[in-house]
């Protein structure tokens, strides 16, 4: 099989990296890709945001099966083009990506599938939704409709806080058009998961559980940022919890988005909170997490490219993976300065010493090469992934790399899984 992986993340070095000893594969590309998909797979020098180019070397390159990683390719319609060229790919339509493109879709099917969520409404009038702020009162979250880069999201404590989100959102539009509606919900209190599943529009076969770290400081303190680290499994998902996620949420949303004419294809990543009454759904993402890929797929025992073999031929219901009897552990290396400003440019040291340590592998986020080197070339800058016996065990592994990896201009949260071990 000839694939190509387009995005340029820890998320898409982990991918190449699950898929490049496949016995399956044939050629591998990642488009733009980064140094560390350069040495398993040829980069493409095309950006994941230019949809034509991609698929006219995808045809060129008689690619059999495209694997998107970012959500903006696919709102963007990315499937819908290789469906029109006549390529598989694992990933949704964008009529079926509009599941993370818009929340109001989201909340729509949540209630058309009976899905647990959080109550809510939703606004274009900013008058309307300032009133129903008063109606309802504080803590309650206020969510741009649209892609948002992760920033769109204000949990507000208090009602001036959530009327301040109202007026930057709507008022000051400083999501752009992002933000022309609003949805306005109920704040859900618990510990927060996430759950994939791989999907070929009728059947969803689960890919595992993680918690991630959005705060970028110890201790959940600090602004949200795209994910610190993560760890898996999350000692608060027990099987009865996850088999409730499947059966409740995810194969109900399976269904809805059948009925609603948009099946999904792809992975689904379910953003959840689980509560006293049981999990309930925060958000779909239509595509992997990033740092959770880099925490999950190390888990895998079966063979990766099989299983989305599966899922392109509809055939996932027949399909199974076995997992390696392991926790794991990623920590998320990123710039000083991130989720702010940040410079690029400062060269990072140890990474192969560090990457031979027991059980970690270390996927590069936003590096580049240079002269021998690899430099910082992002925010999130290295995922530095260990798994072990237990969770201690690969945090402690996680750890041991990090600090025998330099990199004075870089710094990492310290408490990765902490809440997890107790
Ligand atoms: P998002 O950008 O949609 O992933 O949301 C960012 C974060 O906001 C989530 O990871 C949650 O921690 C938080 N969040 C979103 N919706 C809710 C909610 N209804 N209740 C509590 N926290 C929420
Ligand atoms: N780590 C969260 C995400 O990928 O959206």
């Amino acid at each position: 099989m000839r694939v190509l992986i387009i995005g340029s993340g820890g998320r898409e070095h982990a991918l190449a990296w699950a898929i490049a000893f496949s016995p399956l594969l044939t050629k591998l590309y990642v488009a733009p890709g980064n140094p560390g998909t350069a040495a398993l797979a040829e980069n493409v020098p095309i950006p994941a945001s230019n949809i034509a180019k991609l698929i006219e070397f995808a045809i060129a390159q008689k690619i059999d099966l495209v694997i998107p990683g970012p959500e903006a390719p696919l709102v963007a319609g990315i499937a819908d083009a290789c469906a029109a060229a006549g390529i598989a790919c694992l990933g949704p339509t964008a009529a079926a990506a509009q599941l993370e493109g818009s929340k109001a879709f989201c909340k729509d099917i949540a209630d058309a599938a009976g899905i647990p969520t959080a109550d809510w409404a939703e606004f274009t009038d900013e008058d309307e939704a300032h009133d129903y702020i008063e109606d309802v009162g504080a803590p309650i979250v206020i969510k741009a409709d649209g892609l948002a880069a992760g920033k769109g999201v204000v949990v507000a404590a208090t009602e001036d806080e959530a009327h301040d989100a109202v007026h930057a959102i709507m008022g000051d539009k400083i999501h752009g058009a992002a933000g022309a509606k609003i949805v306005i919900e109920e704040c859900l209190f618990g510990e927060e998961i996430s759950v994939f599943a791989l999907c070929d529009g009728l059947d969803a076969l689960y890919l595992g559980v993680a918690a991630d770290h959005k705060r970028v400081g110890d201790n959940d303190t600090g602004p949200n940022t795209g994910g610190m680290g993560a760890i898996s499994p999350p000692p608060w998902a027990s099987q009865e919890i996850l088999d409730e996620i499947m059966e409740r949420i995810i194969r109900p949303a399976l269904a809805a988005m059948v009925e609603r004419g948009t099946p999904f294809r792809g992975f689904l990543f379910a953003g959840l909170m689980v509560t006293e009454a049981g999990p309930k759904l925060i958000e779909f993402n239509v595509r992997f997490g990033d740092p959770e890929c880099e925490t999950l797929l190390p888990l895998m025992q079966s063979d990766f490219l099989t299983v989305l073999q599966a899922a392109i031929n509809g055939t996932l219901k027949h399909a199974a993976i076995t997992w390696k009897n392991a926790a794991s552990a990623t920590v998320v290396m990123c710039a000083k300065g991130y989720p702010g400003a940040y410079a690029t440019g400062s060269e990072i040291y140890g990474l192969e010493e560090a990457g031979e340590l027991p059980g970690v592998m270390i996927f590069h986020s936003g590096t580049m090469a240079e002269q021998g080197g690899i430099l910082a070339n992002g925010g999130r800058v290295l995922a530095v992934n260990a798994i072990g016996d237990d969770l201690a065990q690969a945090v402690a592994r996680a750890y041991a790399a990090v600090d025998a990896i330099e990199w004075p201009d870089g710094f990492c949260r310290r408490d990765i899984g902490r809440r997890a071990l107790g």
